[in-house]
């Protein structure tokens, strides 16, 4: 058996074409030592064609790590860490900002793997930036500034309350994940756990302030930060095709959906991978 992977960079710094693997088969220890290295370096990694149950991705999923289960997102019946966005006219999206998943927990995602079930006829692509190059893009005084601060994250400045009042349920779940789900700090500057790079960790879909500076310093140098990871020159945009897969790091990057599909319909299934407690070492 053919155990090398044809891995083709899309751009200098983020995104690499992942070919002559079945990802809904277990891969052999040969192959997973190949597609981790490739995100490791690439931090994205897309496939064609690989149609998958949501059991298939879970498995997929779970050779990199143990898996998130998201407290408000609906869930495939078959498995329930693998989230269903189901997109369209009643159910706008509340994801397209820029984000880095979960990141309102203390051991946010290590990564995570997208499946597009149902695309529509035009539109929907998705844009990875990488935080590595948005950090490495900034002065060195700037950077001196920013290592070493904390920002905080919270999980309802994307979960709104009223976006979760449609059932008694809904809302009853959108209360315990409130609950168990406190805002909680990260380090603007992450250090990659195994790569040891630095990357911006600050994110506009869950980081509401940078601790120790005053409010205004602080609105105004996210602010900077979140418009600055916006630049396409950190950035690679995927154009969805059915049964297409995406793996990211999260711990290094993050991502933007673009909704300018509706009134069509979108349906994409994601595996969630935690990782482990952000942190910063001064490199
Ligand atoms: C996500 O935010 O994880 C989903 C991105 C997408 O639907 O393209």
């Amino acid at each position: 058996m053919n155990e090398r992977l044809k891995i083709t960079p899309l751009g200098p710094h983020i995104g690499a074409l992942v070919e002559d693997v079945s990802l809904s088969r277990p891969l052999s220890d040969a192959q997973f030592e190949q597609l981790y290295h490739a995100l490791l370096k690439y931090q994205v990694l897309f496939a064609r064609d690989q149609p998958i149950t949501p059991v298939q991705q879970r498995a997929l999923a779970a050779q990199f790590g143990d898996l998130h289960i998201h407290p408000v997102y609906p869930q495939t019946p078959e498995a329930q860490e693998i989230i269903i966005f189901d997109t369209h006219d009643n159910n706008p999206p509340d994801n397209d900002n820029w984000h880095t998943d979960v990141t309102f927990i203390e051991t946010p995602p290590l990564g995570a793997i997208l499946a597009a079930k149902t695309l529509p006829s035009t539109g929907g692509d998705t844009l990875w930036a990488s935080g590595i190059a948005a950090y490495e893009a900034l002065s060195e005084p700037f950077r001196k500034l920013l290592a070493g601060l904390q920002a905080e994250h919270d999980f309802t400045k994307s979960f709104q309350e009223y976006k979760y009042r449609k059932t008694p349920e809904e809302h009853q779940q959108w209360l315990e994940a409130k609950e168990k789900n406190p805002p909680l700090l990260h380090p603007v500057i992450r250090t990659h756990p195994v790569s040891g790079r630095q990357a911006l960790f600050v994110n506009e879909g869950f980081t509401t302030r940078i601790v120790g500076l005053e409010e205004k310093e602080s609105a105004a140098i996210l602010e900077f930060l979140f418009r600055h990871i916006t630049k396409p020159e950190f950035q690679v945009r995927w154009r969805w095709q059915e049964n297409d897969i995406a793996i990211w790091d999260n711990r290094i990057t993050q991502h933007y959906a673009n909704a300018d599909y509706l009134p069509q319909r979108r349906i994409m299934h994601r595996a969630t991978i935690l990782g482990d407690k952000p942190f910063y070492k001064a490199s």
